[in-house]
């Protein structure tokens, strides 16, 4: 039987809650698509939940273009506490996780993705790309495509949505990658044996 949700969130907090504010994952446990991000942003700590700030906003706007909505997925991050740097003042500034903290975390994302147990692993940008994958594979390379991952789900590699803002021209890639996974989502509900929809791809 594999272990749910709650049992590991209780496990995680014993074990890391001391140190970070942790913000678990959360959505459909039974999603289809789990979706992972780097890292929850101010807003999302101050929440407790995953992707409720202005990226938020951009991610759902990106998951209309798939047809997606939130309810139909799970959504975490690769690390599930806010990495900060000192801004000017007293305000804290976001900042990438270190390798130390993606490895810390890694296990834990590991054991979310089998308990969701989803058809497909869906990241945002190279972070989750690396720590699902444990590869050094860039989004660049392998962005737009089913990856396979042995016995675990299969990943779908997309652009982080906040790399758009920096990089205007991958709007047009990120587009049509969200439409490459709806076309592969909706084959892949079609039929039941999911690698040989994904020899479509
Ligand atoms: N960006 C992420 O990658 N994750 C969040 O939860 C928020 C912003």
């Amino acid at each position: 039987m594999a272990e749910t949700l709650e049992s590991l969130w209780r496990q995680c907090r014993d074990a890391l809650g001391g140190q970070y504010r942790l913000v678990p994952g959360e959505g459909n446990p039974h999603a289809a698509v789990a979706l992972v991000g780097e890292a929850p942003g101010a807003q999302e700590e101050a929440q407790g939940r995953p992707f409720v700030g202005a990226a938020g906003k951009n991610l759902d706007a990106l998951l209309a273009m798939a047809g997606l909505t939130r309810e139909a997925l799970y959504v975490t991050n690769a690390v599930k506490f806010r990495p900060t740097r000192p801004g000017a003042g007293a305000r804290l500034r976001n900042r990438p996780p270190t390798r130390e903290e993606v490895a810390r975390f890694a296990p834990w994302l590991r054991r979310e993705i089998a308990a969701v147990s989803p058809r497909v692993v869906v990241t945002l940008g190279n972070v989750p790309l690396q720590a699902v994958t444990g590869t050094d594979l860039t989004v660049g390379r392998a962005h737009g495509r089913l990856l396979p991952c042995g016995a675990a789900p299969p990943v779908f590699a997309l652009y982080h949505p906040a790399s758009v803002i920096y990089r205007p021209q991958l709007r047009g890639v990120l587009e049509a990658d969200m439409r490459a996974l709806a076309g592969w989502l909706a084959r892949a509900g079609r039929e039941d044996d999911i690698w040989d929809a994904e020899k479509d791809i």
